[in-house]
């Protein structure tokens, strides 16, 4: 008999929900024109998208004319921080400023920025993963072009103080950037809110398609092009706008929002009896993840290395032999055998790190996926850990 799989991990990607690809199912065939044409094919495929760039734009306070479409959410941190370097108008700015407990989308694009010239700087994190707003204060610069500051983090959930941050940053004149790709529909967020002055989204994070999402530019912030081409999205990202996903990401917006509270709930209560149970059955489990100011759907725990050591790749093989999917860091790194950046930023050791597990929940998860996932997690590593000494 074939294991029942659990999928736990919904931080790396969601399943499509039925009700989204309903909304998109017409924009493959039957309105199929292009945006950009002028006859009646046109005028309607430009409908659907405006329709739909008007509810994104809605559910996070903002206009729809500063709403971007982009192939997701590394797009739009590349766009964003891109954009900033090449907008070109102060050129005395030479800084760019983030966390470093960001997405490879942001980190490994200040990165790039720092071999074309630029200053990079990354905030450290404390021991819970929360940025210091202190931090940032000591790190802008009077010649800072950009901050970006991740909303929720994608494999510890901490939230941070993002109106804190923007106030500092915007004292001194700079950009202020967030990736809210894990925050967005499952807890509030607005552009006024949070004071950002650029927002990235994407939709398979929230039950809707791979392969869209969005930039919110605020009014009047200019942001140089990625990409060269037609005049689509107000001349800031070229190339025949993809419907059926565009209309999938709003209807996949508005059904998270619209169930935010309930599911935030739902979600916070499985969270505690994950920790509940992990702690009755798993030698040697710590937390990574708060359990106040996060986001209710991730849980990351790791097995203490003074108290039992375990290979952390195999611990991942096992519970996916076992039928539980799990990742050990973000789904970018974890093919790679590279230690989270973001467990070791929270100062854990090398050994602790490796056996790092982030479980994350949804939709689709239940109670009985609660049990049966940490029974098994509890029996692997009574199997396969050692107690040191
Ligand atoms: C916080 C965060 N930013 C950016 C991305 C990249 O988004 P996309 O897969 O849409 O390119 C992800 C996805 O893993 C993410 O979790």
């Amino acid at each position: 008999m074939e294991t029942k799989r659990i999928y736990l991990d919904y931080t790396a990607t969601t399943p499509l929900d039925p009700r989204v690809l309903e909304a998109m199912l017409p924009y493959f065939n039957s309105t199929f024109g292009n945006a950009s044409s002028i006859h009646s094919f046109g005028r309607e495929a430009k409908a659907a998208l405006e329709g739909s760039r008007e509810k994104i734009a809605g559910f996070i306070g903002a206009r729809p004319s500063e709403i971007v479409f982009t192939s997701g959410g590394t797009e739009s941190d590349n766009a964003a921080l891109f954009g900033a370097a090449s907008a070109g108008s102060d050129r005395r700015r030479k800084q760019v400023v983030v966390s470093s407990i960001e997405h490879h989308a942001v980190l490994h694009t200040a990165a790039a920025l720092q071999e074309l010239g630029f200053d990079a700087t990354f905030v450290p994190v404390d021991r819970r993963g929360f940025v210091d707003p202190e931090e940032v204060r000591r790190a802008v610069r009077d010649d800072t072009l950009i901050v970006s500051i991740i909303h929720a983090n994608n494999e510890i959930g901490t939230i941070q103080n993002l109106p804190v941050i923007a106030a500092i940053v915007h004292e001194k004149g700079a950009l202020f950037h967030t990736d809210a790709v894990q925050s967005f529909g499952k807890i509030p967020f607005s552009v006024a809110g949070s004071g950002v002055d650029l927002a990235s989204f994407s939709a398979h994070k929230i039950y809707g398609p791979k392969g869209i999402g969005a930039l919110f530019i605020k009014r009047g912030i200019e942001i140089g092009p990625t990409f060269h081409g037609g005049s689509q999205e107000r001349n800031r990202r070229p190339g025949t706008e993809s419907i059926p996903l565009i209309a999938g990401f709003a209807r996949a917006a508005e059904i998270a929002v619209e169930e935010m509270e309930i599911e935030a709930r739902r979600l916070t209560g499985l969270n505690k009896m994950m920790r509940k149970n992990l702690l009755k059955n798993v030698q040697g489990v710590i937390f990574n993840s708060p359990d106040q100011d996060a986001l209710p759907n991730i849980l990351n725990a790791s097995i203490d290395s003074s108290k039992v050591e375990i290979d952390g790749e195999a611990l991942i093989i096992s519970l996916d032999l076992e039928g539980i999917a799990v990742t050990s860091g973000s789904a970018c790194s974890s093919g790679s055998l590279q230690p989270s950046h973001v467990i070791k930023a929270l100062g854990r050791d090398d050994a602790t790190t490796k056996a790092t597990v982030r479980f994350s929940f949804g939709r689709f998860t239940t109670e009985e996926d609660i049990v049966k996932a940490s029974e098994i997690f509890g029996k692997i590593v009574a199997r396969t850990g050692k107690v040191p000494g």
